[in-house]
């Protein structure tokens, strides 16, 4: 029996997790709304943030698990990549809690955790499975062979999608973070009125500052010619740019099972949560005899359930780490 306490702080949500042998027992998570109206994440602010929400978040996330800090195995934490601030927040926390409780610490990598809240829910992917991490700071297809074993075979040359949403929604004039409000807007929108570029770049990886240049210059000369053109078209806009970010990642999603021959695809990360991605990677997994896998809405945007499930397979393989371990902003696998 192994239970673990997951802590996620790298970016703007605050998040404490208990796992019970790979089940999760309580995620709770505070959001940071205070960036909004700066359109952006301010990183002192969120680290700010963090040192008032984290004692009360993983106070409940003990709570609603039924176990008592006594109970607890080991505490995993996200070491990288994230904000600095933000990450020391969280891994002094999981350090202190560590030393009092005699416990060890796990070191967890954020986008390892995203693309392991797959194997939360059952049915679980079979290894080795593909996996599409589309985040707000990263896009990626991983090829996992075993929780351990994960290699990037395609990722962005520039802006993530989850960055393409929320630039797009910024020219759209939608506050920040503007991914689900596009998402949000597309739903009764027609996908097909306005046709943005497909970027031609070789092999498995992603480009989107060119979409997003030409969605600037087509929202400039729509304003010329009408100054309500947003408003008046939103829904359309919307549901056209979502529709061609989608496009842009299950093609190089079909193209690396092709290549790779592997059948079992996952999709994680925030913009899993779109409703389009999610409803196209279905019909695009049907058309290619996949199986498909995504997570519970709750776990493909930062959350810390994600922490405590890679805290769990690396507690089974006794992977701890050393008390002197610190954060790193960027870091690979
Ligand atoms: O994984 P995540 O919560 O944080 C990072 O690790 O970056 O991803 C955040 C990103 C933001 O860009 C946000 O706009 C996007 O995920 N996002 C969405 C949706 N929900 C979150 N994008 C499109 N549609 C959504 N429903
Ligand atoms: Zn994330």
């Amino acid at each position: 029996m192994a239970v673990i306490l997951g802590i996620e702080s790298s970016c703007d949500e605050t998040a404490a997790s208990v796992c019970l042998d790979g089940k999760i027992l309580s995620n709770v998570i505070a959001s940071q709304g205070i960036h909004a109206k700066y359109g952006g994440v301010v990183p002192e602010l969120a680290s700010r943030a963090h040192m008032q929400h984290i004692i009360p978040v993983v106070n409940e996330a003990i709570e609603r698990s039924g176990k008592s800090l006594n109970e607890l195995d080991a505490i995993a934490f996200t070491q990288a990549p994230g904000l600095i601030g933000a990450l020391l927040v969280g891994a002094q926390f999981a350090k202190s809690l560590s030393v009092s409780l005699q416990i060890p610490i796990i070191a967890v990598h954020h986008m390892q955790a995203h693309v392991l809240a797959n194997l939360i829910n059952d049915p679980k992917p079979g290894f080795p499975f593909l996996c599409l991490t589309v985040s707000g700071g990263h896009t990626q297809i991983v090829c996992c062979r075993s929780p351990f074993d994960l290699e990037v075979i395609g990722e962005t040359r520039d802006d993530a999608a989850g960055e393409a949403f929320d630039k797009t929604a910024k020219i759209l004039g939608l506050p920040y973070p503007g991914g689900p409000l596009i998402d949000k807007y597309a739903a009764s929108g027609d996908s097909k009125r306005y046709k943005f570029p497909e970027p031609q770049i070789e092999g498995l990886d992603f480009s989107f500052s060119g979409l997003k240049t030409s969605i600037l210059y087509f929202i400039q000369d729509g304003i010329k010619t009408d100054p309500e053109f947003i408003e008046k078209n939103l829904a359309d806009i919307c549901a056209s740019v979502q529709a061609r970010i989608v496009s842009i990642l299950l093609n190089k999603l079909v193209k690396a099972s092709k290549e790779t021959g592997i059948k079992d695809v996952c999709i994680a990360g925030g913009v899993s949560a779109n409703k389009g991605l999610r409803a196209a990677f279905e019909q695009t997994g049907n058309a290619n005899n996949w199986n498909t896998f995504i997570p519970s809405f709750e776990y493909c945007t930062d959350n810390a359930a994600m922490i405590a499930i890679t805290g769990y397979y690396k507690f089974l393989e006794n992977k701890f780490s050393d008390i002197s371990i610190t954060p790193t902003a960027r870091a690979a696998w």
